[in-house]
This record gives structure tokens, C-alpha cells and sequence, in this order.
């Protein structure tokens, strides 16, 4: 069959969208002038311009045109109890009202408190807070690197585990292609080339195969039970 030419297709609802939403276009354009590529996360500046977000509560969103948007996207679906929930902003509202709230530099009670129910409930033995998804999952992998004495990592094509060198490796796949072909950020160091095997997801077979291949030279094999950056897909029973 044919490929259809969605081009014009494209072209209207662009059209469409830049008419409906005229402030976040213009924001857009403002961006560019001192962020780089309009704003610090990819997964956030949707083609051809991001809503520009003004409030958020719940379920909603209100963008800088007034409009009320459902969000299905939640924070990178990190918000499980929506938007601004209550129970959270009135802890805030309190902590920083006492003085409290703001990073200080000393250790505190609090941060025993959360560990323990942290661990309590993940059944972790203890637990090392860091300021970033990106340094949780490299110290995880530097653990496994010292607990193990090997030195290869094994993670998802697409998965997004962060901006580490090991994390950076193998970031996109393009499914339309016949064969399964990794993307590589830029700017990584050559010696990391060998370090990272990429495989793919819900492949069991090709997993088997990865681990009698590679399975003594693994430190730790990293993957999310869904490919959240690859549009939320779940991972099969058998391959987790
Ligand atoms: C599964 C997963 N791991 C790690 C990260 C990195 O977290 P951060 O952006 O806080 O560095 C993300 C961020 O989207 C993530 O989705």
C-alpha cells in the first residue's frame, strides 16, 4: 500500500493549534532566547510548542489562553494524588510558615521520619535520599558495579533512567525500522561504547539471549516495568 502524505493534514491542525493557543506561541518564541530549545526537558516541548502551563489543581490545568486542560500526564505521572493536592500544600504552607521547608544543609528528624516509612513500606533495608531521579539510578548502578566487580550495564532501547553516561546510551528506538537501531546522546565518552548493552523491550527471547552472552560480564541489568519514556508501555508477565 501507498503511503498516505499526511503533510497537509499536519499543516492545518498546526495551523489550528497556533490559532487556539496564541500566547504559548508567542512564549514559545520568547523561550528560545534564553532556554535552550525553549525549556529543560524534551519530554515536555511537545511539537510545535508546548501549552505554557499557569495553574494546576487535581485533574486540570489552566495554559496561559485560558483554556482548562485534562492532564493525563501528571508530572511525568509522578503526581499520583493529582495536581497541588491539599494534603500536600497545607504541609508545605505550615512547614514554611515555621521556618521550615527550605534545604538547610543540617540533618534533621524528618528525614528519619520519611525513611522509615519509606522503608517500612518498599522493604528496603535503609534508604539515601538524592536530589535527582538521574543520581538515584546512577548510584544504584555504581552499587551494583562495586557489589559485583563488573563493570557492563544492561537497560531498555528508549527506557529513560536519566542523564548519567550509562543512562544516555541507547535513549530512542525507531520501531518503523526493520531492525531494532539504538540512539546515542551526544557528547559520551568513547570508552563507554562497550559498557552498555541495549536491548529490547518485551523481547523475552532476545533477553535470554543477552544473559547467556553477556550474563558474567553484567553488573546489573536496569528497566522500568513499563517504557514510560517510549509511551507508557507495560511490560509482559513472562519478560519481568
Ligand atoms: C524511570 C526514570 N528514572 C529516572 C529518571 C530521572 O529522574 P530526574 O529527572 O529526577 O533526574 C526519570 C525521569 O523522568 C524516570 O522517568
Amino acid at each position: 500500500m501507498k503511503p498516505r502524505d499526511y503533510t497537509p493534514l499536519l499543516t492545518e491542525l498546526e495551523q489550528d493549534y497556533r490559532d487556539h493557543a496564541p500566547t504559548s506561541a508567542v512564549l514559545h518564541t520568547e523561550a528560545h532566547r534564553s532556554l535552550i530549545d525553549g525549556g529543560s526537558h524534551a519530554l515536555r516541548l511537545h511539537q510545535p510548542f508546548p501549552p505554557r502551563i499557569v495553574a494546576a489543581k487535581g485533574g486540570w490545568v489552566r495554559d496561559e489562553d485560558g483554556h482548562a486542560i485534562l492532564d493525563f500526564w501528571q508530572g511525568h505521572l509522578a503526581n499520583v494524588l493529582g495536581h497541588n493536592p491539599q494534603v500536600v500544600t497545607t504541609a508545605l504552607a505550615r512547614a514554611l510558615g515555621d521556618d521550615w521547608g527550605l534545604q538547610t544543609g543540617f540533618t534533621d528528624r524528618l528525614q528519619i521520619e520519611t525513611a522509615e516509612i519509606l522503608c517500612r513500606q518498599t522493604g528496603a533495608e535503609r534508604t539515601r535520599f538524592t536530589t535527582s531521579g538521574t543520581l538515584a539510578t546512577m548510584y544504584a548502578i555504581m552499587l551494583a558495579q562495586s557489589f559485583t566487580q563488573r563493570d557492563r550495564v544492561m537497560k531498555v532501547g528508549g527506557g529513560w533512567h536519566g542523564a548519567h553516561p550509562w543512562g544516555l546510551k541507547g535513549i530512542h528506538h525507531h520501531p518503523g525500522r526493520p531492525r531494532f537501531q539504538q540512539l546515542d546522546s551526544e557528547g559520551l565518552p568513547a570508552l563507554l561504547a562497550d559498557a552498555v548493552v541495549v536491548t529490547r523491550f518485551n523481547d523475552t527471547d532476545l533477553l535470554r539471549d543477552h544473559f547467556r552472552r553477556h550474563g558474567d560480564q553484567l553488573a546489573c541489568f536496569i528497566l522500568e516495568p513499563f517504557v514510560g519514556a517510549g509511551g507508557f508501555i507495560a511490560a509482559s508477565r513472562e519478560y519481568v
